[in-house]
């Protein structure tokens, strides 16, 4: 698990901020780090010769940022090994291109052009869920570095990615991780009997994270069962979390969306960095079948 991670950045202090979050996790996983910053106006044509004075003004300005942040990447953490690359596109399409063979896609949560009450800008929204495996969407310095990560537990499969990535975070940080299931209300209670008056959920959470604890003993985990609606609990517990990590879509998701609403609105409100962790599709099913 020592793939690339891959930083967008556009130059802003939360960019900056992004950039910061994923040299730390490439020292922690001895993963290195490429920071990327997207043109569109890219002023070469198969010539190779500047068509456009604008469009140049964007490359120059677009390579110094790179050197910028990699300078503060390598200051941060000189034990990582960061590269730079600038990339003619639009930067969504860009990143989303560049995650095919990433471990990791981390951006900020808004950028220079931040929309004032914007609650998220269109690069995030525009990879969150759209790539296989993790984005990690940073906020400008809210998250408790004291805190440990949480994680959001569904009913369904779909959770499972962002279980694995939950617990190997909090393994390299020596952190523990809450597990937090939540339903608006109290989940059935079973046909009474002397074995089944227990609620269901979380027992089903339990048999969920039994097969992790397996595989990260030394990780502490604590399950919280929340009678309030999943987004609102998540939002709440990432006040005290240093990541917050959920599932790209649920049991709920209507097929045509990208993102499920619980992951959508985390990201809208989250208070630390979330990590939006979707599964890759099954190679092995038939040509054709997703
Ligand atoms: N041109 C770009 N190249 C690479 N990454 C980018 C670029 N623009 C934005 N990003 C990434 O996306 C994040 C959010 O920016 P964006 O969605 O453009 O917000 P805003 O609308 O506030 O500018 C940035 O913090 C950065 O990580
Ligand atoms: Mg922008």
């Amino acid at each position: 698990m020592n793939g690339v991670i891959v930083a967008g950045t556009d130059g802003s202090a939360v960019a900056d901020e992004a950039v910061c979050w994923a040299v730390d996790d490439a020292a922690r996983r001895g993963a290195p780090l490429r920071i990327v910053h997207a043109v569109e106006a890219w002023p070469y044509g198969a010539s190779g010769f500047s068509a456009s004075g604008t469009a140049d003004f964007a490359v120059r300005a677009g390579e110094r940022m790179l050197t910028e942040a990699a300078r503060a990447a390598a200051d941060r953490r000189p034990d990582a090994v960061v590269t730079t690359e600038l990339v003619e596109g639009a930067p969504a399409a860009v990143l989303r291109d560049q995650a095919t063979a990433a471990a990791e896609l981390v951006v900020g949560s808004h950028g220079v052009s931040a929309v004032t009450g914007a609650l998220l800008g269109s690069v995030p929204a525009g990879v969150a869920g759209h790539v296989d495996g993790a984005v990690v969407v940073v906020r400008p310095s809210m998250a408790d570095p004291y805190g440990g990560i949480v994680v959001g537990v569904g009913d369904s499969e779909e959770c499972e990615p962002a279980l694995a990535f939950a617990f190997e975070q909090a393994r390299l940080r020596g952190c523990p991780l809450r597990a937090v299931h939540a339903r608006r209300t109290p989940s059935r209670v079973s046909e009474p009997g002397p074995d089944r008056t227990e609620d269901e959920a979380p027992r089903a959470v339990a048999d969920r994270l039994a097969a992790w604890r397996e595989r990260f003993p030394t990780v502490a985990v604590t399950q919280d069962m929340a009678c309030a609606p999943p987004a609102a609990a998540l939002v709440d517990a990432s006040g005290r979390a240093a990541l917050l990590v959920v599932g790209s879509r649920g049991l709920g998701a209507v097929g045509s969306l990208i993102l499920g609403s619980v992951s959508r609105q985390v990201l809208h409100h989250a208070r630390c960095p979330v990590a939006v962790v979707r599964q890759a599709p099954l190679r092995s099913s038939p040509a054709g079948h997703r």
